[in-house]
This record gives structure tokens, C-alpha cells and sequence, in this order.
């Protein structure tokens, strides 16, 4: 899980770890992290034809970025339940995206969609002896 440059701009950080400490998930790892304009386009890799690429990496390299590796029972449909739909607008309210967003290129949270994409992306951020 990844809090985006714009919620850490917004003191967000601990709000948004709290829920998911709170639902009981365990902190594998953490980081906080400029990221570079080459991880990101790595990390979005799969949306590299999009026309919002651009303004995707872009977004996620306008600041630092908080990530963590949690760990739990389903936990990344948990996380991404807790996470809501990619944009604010459409969110439930009691997500994360539907309380705290309204800008679909500053949706608050990223959460790996599928155990391929956590490997992958668990490995760009940490190190193995960072996973603890
Ligand atoms: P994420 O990867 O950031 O966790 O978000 P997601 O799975 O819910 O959504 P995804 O389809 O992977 O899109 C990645 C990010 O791209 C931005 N986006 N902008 N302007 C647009 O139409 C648009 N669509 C997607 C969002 O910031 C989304 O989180
Ligand atoms: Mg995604």
C-alpha cells in the first residue's frame, strides 16, 4: 500500500495507516520515499498507454510517498475494499477514497490489485531484509 504524494502533502499519513492497523492488518515494512520518475513509470508500467500515464506519474512523483507492506488474512482485497473505487467521486462512504478524496489523480491510497502485482511491486520498494 502506497499513500500518494497528495494525501502525505495533507498530514493523511497516519490516518490512513491507523484504518488499516485498526482492522487488525500487520506492518511488514515501511518506507517513505521520493519517488523517481523511473520506479513510477515501472510501477504503472501496465498503464503506460493510457492518455493519463503522464499525468499518473506525475501525480505519484510529486512528493513523498509513505509505503508499507501489510499483512493479514485476504489482505489485499481487504486493503482494497478499505480503499474504495479508483475515483473519490463514486467511493462509499467509510472507504478510504469516499472520506478523504475528490480528485481521481489524487485518490489518497494505492493497494496492489492481485498477488502477481503485490510480488512485483513489494519488490520494487523493499529489499528482502526490509521485510521484517
Ligand atoms: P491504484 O493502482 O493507484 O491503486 O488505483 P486503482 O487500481 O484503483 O486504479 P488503476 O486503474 O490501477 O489506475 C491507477 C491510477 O490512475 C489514475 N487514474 N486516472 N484520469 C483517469 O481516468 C484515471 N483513471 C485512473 C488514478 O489515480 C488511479 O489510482
Ligand atoms: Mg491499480
Amino acid at each position: 500500500m502506497l499513500v500518494k504524494p497528495g494525501a502525505v502533502a495533507r498530514g493523511l499519513v497516519g490516518e490512513v495507516l491507523a484504518r488499516f492497523e485498526r482492522r487488525g492488518l500487520k506492518i511488514k515494512a515501511m518506507k517513505y520515499f521520493q519517488m523517481s520518475r523511473e520506479l513510477a513509470e515501472e510501477h504503472y508500467g501496465e498503464h503506460r498507454q493510457k492518455d493519463f500515464f503522464d499525468g499518473l506519474v506525475g501525480s505519484i512523483t510529486s512528493g513523498p510517498v509513505a509505503a508499507f507492506v501489510l499483512e493479514g488474512p485476504d489482505a489485499i482485497s481487504v486493503v482494497r475494499r478499505m480503499m474504495g473505487v479508483t475515483d473519490p467521486l463514486a467511493a462509499d462512504p467509510g472507504t478510504i477514497r469516499g472520506d478523504y478524496g475528490l480528485d481521481i489523480e489524487a485518490n489518497i491510497v494505492h493497494g496492489s490489485d492481485g498477488p502477481e502485482s503485490a510480488v512485483r511491486e513489494i519488490a520494487l520498494y523493499f529489499s528482502e531484509d526490509e521485510i521484517v
